[in-house]
């Protein structure tokens, strides 16, 4: 089958496109014919090497994916052959990766694809739409009728949180940082959008939301908590997902005294019980259209270098040439 994958960790061009073995399923694996894949700024950081995992080479890159189940193992009882499904949180902790034509995923991992959406639509909200539920529902626990600030709410992570918080009901308050992407932001629901590059944000939120937010979701790999704390409102809360390396000041005083909290989380050390929970409601709102993938380009899985090189000089470089996923189909 044909797969990208890389004998090393390295830059885009480590990655080869080629002929690898199919894999046969364990007892608990279903075999999923790909029909679309997603990238995410992760992908870059394992093939790079920048976040340690387990790899076993030649390995396979990627972490999301959607297809059609042609096989399965023994012990599986959620799926069949003929089941489309789409999954997620491949490619790290020791599991190989989803950009081939064929996979093998745990059944756990599996989630059913709603009849009216298409593979590459469901591949490209994997990651992010599980990332932004965590967030939102389990840590933040976002209620209706609550404010909430999303710092790039046209991004892969941004868009999927400014769609589901508009879905339960919260007022949102998103960033983007050019007209047509402060545009995108109203379209997946935000009430307001403050373009970043053009304005004072911490100014124009304190005019929109003069007591403060209940919850602010930062996926700025630098995040400034001085103006985030100031914008919080009493017991607010805080996400903050991203910058691994990111050592930034911390306004301690003027945080415990509103009683905020701070929440911080990789989706990929979530249970499967609390992915397949996230999984469950996106399924219910993509089926109902209150949840949609926010797609730049689709290419094919052929330039699966390509991809990187372009996911990796925004998501890094901020180059602002992307804006949401690139889907792949093999
Ligand atoms: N912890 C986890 O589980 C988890 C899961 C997924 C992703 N992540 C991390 O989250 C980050 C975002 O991922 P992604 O997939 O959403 O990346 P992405 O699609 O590249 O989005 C990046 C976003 O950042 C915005 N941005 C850049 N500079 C900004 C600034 N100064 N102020 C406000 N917004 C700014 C961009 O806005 P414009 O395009 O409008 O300029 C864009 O919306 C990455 O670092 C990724 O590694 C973590």
């Amino acid at each position: 089958m044909k797969a990208a994958y890389i004998n090393r960790t390295g830059p885009p061009e480590s990655i080869i496109y080629g002929d690898l073995p199919t894999v046969k399923p364990g007892p608990a694996d279903c075999v999923v014919k790909v029909g679309a894949v997603a990238v995410n700024p992760i992908d870059t950081y394992v093939r790079g090497g920048l976040v340690p995992m387990p790899l076993t080479f030649p390995f396979v890159i990627g972490c999301d994916l959607a297809g059609t189940v042609v096989e399965v193992g023994a012990e599986v009882d959620r799926f069949k052959p003929g089941d489309r499904v789409w999954g997620s949180n491949q490619g790290l902790l020791g599991r190989r990766g989803t950009f081939s034509e064929f996979v093998t995923v745990d059944e756990n991992w599996l989630y059913a694809t709603p009849r009216n959406v298409a593979d590459e639509q469901a591949a490209a909200v994997a990651l992010v739409g599980i990332t932004a539920h965590l967030g939102l529902v389990r840590d933040a626990r976002l209620q209706k009728g609550e404010s909430i600030f999303v710092n790039g709410g046209s991004g892969g992570v941004g868009s999927m949180v400014v769609q589901m918080a508009h879905a339960l009901g919260a007022r949102v308050i998103a960033t983007a940082g050019s007209d047509a992407r402060t545009d995108l932001c109203r379209m997946f629901g935000a009430d307001i959008v403050i373009n970043y590059k053009t304005s004072d944000v911490s100014a124009e939120l304190k005019k929109v939301a003069p007591t403060g937010v209940n919850v602010w979701w930062e996926t700025v790999r630098e995040p400034n908590f001085e103006v985030a704390v100031a914008n919080l409102a009493a017991r607010g809360r805080m996400i903050v997902m991203a910058g691994r390396d990111a050592r930034p000041p911390f306004p301690v005083g003027p945080f415990y005294v509103k009683g905020c909290s701070l929440h911080g989380f990789v989706m990929f050390n979530a249970t499967p019980d609390e992915q397949r929970a996230a999984a469950e409601e996106m399924n219910d709102w993509v089926a109902r259209g209150k949840l949609k993938a926010n797609i730049d380009r689709i290419l094919p899985l052929a330039e699966a270098a390509k991809a990187h090189r372009l996911q990796e000089e925004n998501t890094i470089g901020k180059a602002g040439t992307l804006s949401g996923k690139i889907v792949l189909k093999p």
